[in-house]
């Protein structure tokens, strides 16, 4: 990302926002170094849950009382703001889902099944999240399409020639569309979205970009981008569980997307023995929505914008570097490139001769939450040699004293080892 130099955050008072930020865990402070999973939540977005079911709370888009069209009001003016947040033209480019994987396997789905046939390849990547790989596997099985993948090189970034040879291939293995992440959960790299995006229209490739990692980290520009589909979750954008966005960039794809859920909402008339849809983005959104985390997501967004998403991603690069530096000399294999700015927010590493749910029980015991395991993506750990490795990852509400923290409980932890 192109970074303009942001006002720093205020990290103190950004803490105060986050109740659960001044707890303890195992009678430490916690050290909260896993919002790749999933980030903590501001009181500003807490409030909007509970003033949602305190005050507004109603099915949308059904009944015609107060309180319905209150509801209603609020659920639609957080379709806006995402909008907004994005810089797409019209709310009605946003759909409502559980979250990225949902929006992954809708437009596989809604997308795929109407307009890939047996043959047709679709180029992924080695470094995506199984929810960006596994959605087009079942197309794989149902429509026969064939599935290519972008190698990732050995210092974690996309093996770009091979990309663009293939964005650019006009025979008849040119890839119909290419589903990839814009930045990888595990190694941190955040790839040229934008760059990938102008090639494969260049050669009229439909893209798909997964955004659960980068939405929360900086600004996300949908117009900028020029992607067709971006998928994201709210939950590690400060918002709630259970609810995300498929972003879909141009109106023009509605046109070849069928309904792939059914129930109430979709609908426009229903017979005993057919039904009609109703318009996008509805078509795309059967049975009630979580409206009061769509709408609590608006306050994290508002939250997000506040702050300024270049400071943001500024501070989140100034940490990763920290880490680099301390865990660098510690004998540790770090995962991915070496360049903080590249990967701001993630750092995966191996502990020789340590299984990483030990080393991230270790750290639980010093209050310090990290996540050990494949991070959903397995064919990456097999890239590298591993089986698992241990991630930290940092937000902004990390500070430097907690990736000090981080540095010194795994020196503990390797000395514990060692003896
Ligand atoms: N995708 C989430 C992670 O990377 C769950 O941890």
């Amino acid at each position: 990302m192109t970074t303009v130099s942001a006002r720093p955050l205020d990290v103190a008072a950004i803490r105060r926002d986050f109740p659960i930020l001044s707890t303890e865990v195992n009678g430490r402070p916690l050290v909260y170094l896993d919002s790749a999973a999933t980030s903590q939540k501001p009181r500003q977005v807490i409030d909007a849950l509970t003033d949602f079911y305190s005050t507004s709370c109603a099915n949308v888009h059904r009944s015609v009382h107060h309180l319905a069209e209150r509801a209603t009001n609020k659920f639609e003016g957080a379709r806006a703001r995402v909008a907004r947040f994005v810089n797409v033209a019209t709310p009605e480019q946003i759909i409502w889902t559980r979250g990225t994987t949902e929006s992954i396997n809708l437009v596989a789905n809604a997308w795929g099944d109407r307009n890939l046939a047996a043959g047709d390849v679709v180029l992924l990547t080695e470094m995506d999240h199984h929810a960006n790989l596994v959605p087009w596997h079942l197309l794989a099985k149902r429509r026969g399409v064939k599935l290519q993948f972008v190698p990732v090189l050995d210092d974690g970034k996309l093996d770009l020639e091979f990309a663009h040879a293939r964005l650019a291939d006009d025979g008849p293995d040119r890839p119909k569309l290419f589903a990839f992440t814009a930045k990888s959960n595990v190694l941190g790299t955040e790839n040229p979205v934008a760059d990938l995006c102008r090639r494969a229209h260049a050669a009229g490739i439909v893209t798909v970009v997964d955004g659960a990692q980068s939405l929360p980290h900086g600004p996300v520009d949908v117009a900028a981008l020029g992607c067709d589909f971006l998928a994201f979750s709210a939950h590690k954008a400060l918002g709630p569980m259970g609810v995300g966005c498929l972003v879909v960039g141009r109106p023009a794809l509605y046109e070849r997307m069928d309904p792939w859920q059914g129930g109430g909402e979709m609908i426009r008339r229903v017979r005993l023995e057919d039904s009609t849809y109703a318009d996008p983005p509805l078509r795309f959104e059967a049975g009630t929505p979580s409206a009061a985390d769509a709408i609590a997501f608006a306050a994290a967004l508002d939250y997000l914008e506040a702050l300024d998403p270049v400071a943001i991603h500024e501070h989140e690069v100034r940490l990763t570097a920290l880490a680099l530096d301390l865990l660098r000399p510690m004998g540790l294999r770090i995962l991915g490139t070496d360049d903080p700015a590249q990967r701001a927010g993630i750092v995966a590493f191996d502990v020789p001769d340590v299984h990483p749910h030990d080393v991230a029980t270790l750290l639980d015991g010093r209050g310090i939450a990290v996540r050990a395991g494949h991070h959903c993506a397995q064919p990456l750990m097999r890239r590298f040699g591993v089986q698992a490795t241990t991630r930290a990852s940092f937000y902004l509400y990390n500070t430097e004293d907690e990736v000090r923290a981080l540095a010194e409980g795994l020196a503990a932890a390797m000395e514990y080892f060692r003896r």
